[in-house]
């Protein structure tokens, strides 16, 4: 599949899967590069000589998932709503990684940090991060992949978030290969 990756802000999840493509952990190619403002994850993409454009236009974007032919769109910290312009074209073809155990702290206002801070408050026993299937709602399509951790010895957000994201960057990609043995 030739993969185009959505991103926001750091690009550590966009790291995992540039590294995951170089040791051949799957079969896909990494083609594009899509951010909706400057973000600090561009870098990678710039290193790996990936293609990266700043595109806030959904219309726009679409235009180059064509011109790139992607098959697979992975929202990786991308932190603006998918629209129904690329939801049609690329139905059961958009992923996303999320740090929780959705359906639990899921929805409009979990994102980043945001949502360690209430899992943390909560006194939940166990956290993860969860890679789902993007439908017109957010975090609600069908889970592809779902990895938990005992959090009780953690104190802190800060520490969730830590340990939360290397699950995240160890189930991408192992769902990229999952989806690519389903194709
Ligand atoms: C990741 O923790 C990702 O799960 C989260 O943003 C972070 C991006 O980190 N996404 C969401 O909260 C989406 N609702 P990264 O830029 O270093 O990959």
């Amino acid at each position: 599949m030739r993969i185009a990756v959505f991103i926001s802000g750091t690009g550590s999840n966009l790291k995992s899967l540039i590294d995951a493509e170089k040791n051949n952990e799957f079969n896909s190619s990494i083609n594009l590069i899509i951010s909706n403002k400057d973000a600090k994850g561009l870098f990678y993409g710039k290193g790996a000589n990936i293609p990266s454009f700043v595109i806030k236009n959904d219309n726009e974007i679409l235009e180059k998932l064509k011109e790139y032919k992607i098959d697979l769109v992975v929202l990786a910290g991308y932190l603006k709503k998918v629209s129904d312009v690329i939801l049609k074209e690329y139905e059961n073809n958009i992923i996303n990684i999320h740090p929780s155990l959705l359906p639990k702290y899921g929805g409009k206002s979990f994102y980043g940090i945001k949502v360690h801070r209430e899992v943390f408050e909560n006194n939940e026993k166990y956290s993860g991060a969860t890679v789902h299937y993007v439908d017109e709602n957010i975090d609600s399509g069908n889970i592809v992949l779902q990895e938990k951790i005992n959090i009780q010895k953690f104190n802190s957000p800060e520490e969730i978030q830590k340990e939360v994201l290397k699950i995240e960057h160890n189930i991408l990609k192992k769902a990229v290969k999952k989806i690519e043995e389903e194709k």
